[in-house]
C-alpha cells in the first residue's frame, strides 16, 4: 500500500522524508518519488526501492516537500506513473483507489488537459488544476474537487502559489499530521514520524489540512478545528504494527477493508465489469498454485463447479512435471500472493509454451506471474507481512467467487435475477466480516492449545475449508493437525481419535450437511473434543458439540469467507498461547522463489 510523507518545517525537508519514507517501507511498494521547492516545485522518482530514489536526491535542499511509495493499482510500477504528479499549479501524492478516475479523466481531455502517467492520482491534480484556474481559492477548490471524487483516499497537495503550506485531505486511506519543533508532517502512518516527534493528530474525513509553521484543520465549512493532541508512547516496531501486537492478527483485521478492495473493481460499474471475461471458449480450467493458494483454489473448484464448468486443482510443485491433459479449450489459472513462487512460475511458463491460455491471480504488483500470465487479475490485499497468509487467502477466494459468478452467468446457469440477489449482498459484508472477527473464541483456544494432534473434517467445500484450517494451525502452532474429508476418517484415520482430541468440523454445504454431521458423531463416540463451525441455517440443538461457532448463512459464494475468520483467529491465539514466533515462523519464507 501507498505511503505518503510530507514536511514544512526549518530542517531539510527532503532527508525528513526520505527517512519517513523508509519507516513506511513495511507496508511494500514498487517505484518511490519526491517533490522539493528550489525556485519552483520539483519532482524526482525511480523504480523499485529507496536506495534508487536516495541516490537521484543527494545534496537537495528544501524546507517544504512532499513523498511517497507507490504500491502499483492503476497502470504499471514505471517512473512515469510514480508519484508525485504535477498538473499546472498542483502537485501530488496520492494513497487509495479513485474509482470513478476514467470518467473524470474524459471529462479533463476534453477540456484539453494531457496526462503522462495511466494513473488516477494524476487526473485528480489536474481536476484540482481545472477548478484553481477558475477561481483561485484553494480550500474551496480542494472541497469542490473532494465532491466529485469517488474511492478511497488521502492526498498530499502542493500549488505552486502556496511554497510554504502543505494541504492534505482523506476518506477510507490513513492520514496522520505529526507536530515537531519548528516543523510539521503529514504522514500515512505513525511509524514516520517517529524520528521526529511522537505528537500527532488524527484526520477525520470531511476535513481539510494546512500545514507551514502552523498546523490549521479546517472543517467542511472552513472552520479552523479544534483536534486533540496524541501521543505515541511506543517504539517503531509496535507503531508498523498499528496497535496488534503481530502483524498476523492486524492482517486478519484488515479483512473487511481488503474484501472491499478486492470486489470494488468488479462491482463498481454494475454487472459489465464483473461479467467482463468471456468464459465461453474455455471447457475445462486447472488451477494451480502451493500451500494456501492451492486451497483457495480447491474452495474455487467447488464454486465454479456448482456452475457446471470442469476444474482441477493441482499442487504447482507436481503439476510442472505431471503430464498436461489440456488443450486449447482449457484454461490455466495461476494463483499466487507473492507472484514469485518459482513451482507456480514453472507451471506457467510450461503451459505458456503449450499456447494455453493463463490467468494469474496474484497480489503482488509488477511480479514475475503477473507480468508473464496472459491476463492477470490482482487481489488488491495490499502487503502482507506475516509469513502465514491470512488477508491474501481471504482476497483469493473473494475473487475465485466474482470468477464463479462470471462464469456462471456466461454458461446460463445463473440468472441476470440469481446475479443480482447475491451481489446485492456484496455492500453489507464487511461488517458482517468484521462481525465474525470480533466474536469471542479464547475459551476454544484456551481449551486446545496444549494439545499435540488436532483434527479438521468436512466434506466437499468444507473440506477445503478444513484444509486451510489446518495449515494455519500446523504452520504457526507446530501442533501436528491433519485435515480429512469427513467420509474418509472411517478409512483408517478414526483409530487416531483419543479421548478429549480437538476435531474442528465444518458444516455450511446443505447438499451434504446431514453425511457430514454423521461422521461428526462418530468422533464424538470416540471421545473427540468437537468444535463445530455451522452457517445458522443448518445450527440445531445438538448434542455432540463441545464448542460451536455458528456463522451468519449469507450465500454460498460468501459463506467460505466467513469460515475462514475463526480458523485464522483460532490458529492465532493457540499460537501465542504457545509462545511460538508467530510472524515468523521457523523453517518457512514468505516467498518461496527456489524449487
Ligand atoms: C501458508 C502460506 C503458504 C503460501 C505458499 C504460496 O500460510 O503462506 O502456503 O500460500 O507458499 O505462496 P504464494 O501465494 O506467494 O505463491
Amino acid at each position: 500500500m501507498c505511503g505518503i510523507v510530507g514536511y514544512v518545517g526549518n530542517k531539510n525537508a527532503v532527508n525528513s522524508i526520505m527517512s519517513g519514507l523508509k519507516s513506511l517501507e513495511y507496508r511494500g511498494y514498487d517505484s518511490a518519488g519526491i517533490a522539493y521547492y528550489d525556485k519552483e516545485f520539483k519532482i524526482i522518482k525511480a523504480e523499485g526501492k529507496l536506495n534508487n530514489l536516495e541516490k537521484k536526491i543527494n545534496g537537495l535542499n528544501s524546507n517544504i516537500g512532499i513523498g511517497h511509495t507507490r504500491w502499483a493499482t492503476h497502470g504499471k510500477p514505471t517512473v512515469e506513473n510514480a508519484h508525485p504528479h504535477k498538473v499546472g499549479k498542483f502537485t501530488i501524492v496520492h494513497n487509495g483507489i479513485i474509482e470513478n478516475y476514467d470518467s473524470l479523466r474524459k471529462l479533463l481531455v476534453s477540456d484539453g488537459y494531457t496526462f503522462k502517467s495511466e494513473t488516477d492520482t494524476e487526473v485528480v491534480a489536474a481536476l484540482l488544476d481545472k477548478f484553481y484556474s477558475e477561481k483561485a481559492d484553494i480550500l474551496k477548490v480542494i472541497s469542490e474537487a473532494r465532491k466529485l471524487l469517488i474511492g478511497s483516499y488521502a492526498f498530499g497537495i502542493l500549488c505552486d502559489d502556496y511554497k510554504d503550506s502543505l494541504f492534505a485531505l482523506r476518506k477510507d486511506s490513513p492520514l496522520i499530521v505529526g507536530i515537531g519543533e519548528n516543523e510539521n508532517f503529514i504522514a500515512s502512518d505513525v511509524p514516520a514520524i517517529l524520528k521526529y516527534t511522537n505528537k500527532y493528530i488524527l484526520i477525520d474525513e470531511g476535513e481539510i489540512v494546512e500545514i507551514s509553521n502552523k498546523v490549521k484543520i479546517y472543517d467542511e465549512y472552513f472552520n479552523i478545528k479544534e483536534k486533540e493532541i496524541l501521543t505515541f508512547d511506543g517504539d517503531l516496531e509496535s507503531a508498523e504494527k498499528g496497535g496488534y501486537e503481530h502483524f498476523m492478527l492486524k492482517e486478519i483485521h484488515e479483512e473487511p477493508n481488503v474484501f472491499k478492495n478486492s470486489t470494488i473493481p468488479f462491482l463498481k460499474f454494475g454487472l459489465e465489469s464483473l461479467l467482463s471475461r468471456d468464459f465461453s471458449k474455455y471447457t475445462s480450467i486447472d488451477i494451480v498454485g502451493c500451500g494456501s493458494a492451492y486451497h483457495a483454489g480447491l474452495v474455487g473448484k467447488s464454486l465454479i463447479e456448482s456452475y457446471g464448468m470442469r476444474v482441477n486443482v493441482y499442487v504447482a510443485s507436481e503439476y510442472r512435471y505431471q503430464k498436461l491433459f489440456t488443450n486449447k479449450n482449457s484454461l490455466v489459472i495461476l494463483i499466487s500472493q507473492s507472484g514469485e513462487t518459482a513451482d507456480t512460475l514453472a507451471c506457467l511458463r510450461k503451459v505458456k509454451e503449450k499456447g494455453i491460455d493463463t490467468l494469474g491471480i496474484v497480489n503482488v504488483v509488477g511480479s514475475s506471474i503477473a507480468r508473464e500470465a496472459d491476463s492477470t487479475i490482482y487481489i488488491k490485499a495490499g502487503p502482507e507481512i506475516s509469513v502465514a497468509t491470512t488477508k491474501a487467502y481471504f482476497a483469493q477466494v473473494a475473487i475465485l467467487g466474482l470468477l464463479a459468478l462470471n462464469i456462471g452467468y456466461s454458461r446460463e446457469e445463473l440468472s441476470e435475477n440469481q446475479l443480482e440477489e447475491i451481489l446485492k449482498k456484496y455492500s453489507t459484508f464487511p461488517e458482517i466480516i468484521e462481525q465474525v472477527i470480533n466474536y469471542e473464541y479464547s475459551e476454544i483456544s484456551n481449551s486446545i492449545y496444549n494439545y499435540e494432534t488436532c483434527f479438521f473434517i468436512g466434506r466437499l467445500i468444507d473440506y477445503s475449508l478444513c484444509l486451510e484450517g489446518c495449515l494455519k494451525l500446523k504452520e504457526i502452532s507446530y501442533i501436528n493437525s491433519i485435515a480429512y474429508p469427513a467420509g474418509e476418517l472411517k478409512h483408517g484415520t478414526i483409530s487416531l481419535i483419543e479421548d478429549d482430541i480437538p476435531v474442528f468440523a465444518v458444516v455450511t454445504d446443505k447438499t451434504i450437511a446431514d453425511k457430514t454431521i454423521s461422521n461428526i458423531k462418530e468422533v464424538k463416540a470416540r471421545g473427540a473434543k468437537v468444535i463445530l463451525i455451522i452457517t445458522e441455517d443448518l445450527d440445531d440443538d445438538f448434542d455432540f458439540t463441545d464448542y460451536k461457532i455458528v456463522i451468519p448463512n449469507v450465500n454460498k459464494i460468501l459463506n467460505p469467507l466467513l469460515v475462514t475468520i475463526p480458523l485464522q483467529i483460532i490458529s492465532y491465539e493457540v499460537a501465542k498461547l504457545r509462545k511460538c514466533d508467530i510472524d515468523k515462523p521457523k523453517n518457512l519464507a514468505k516467498s518461496v522463489t527456489v524449487e
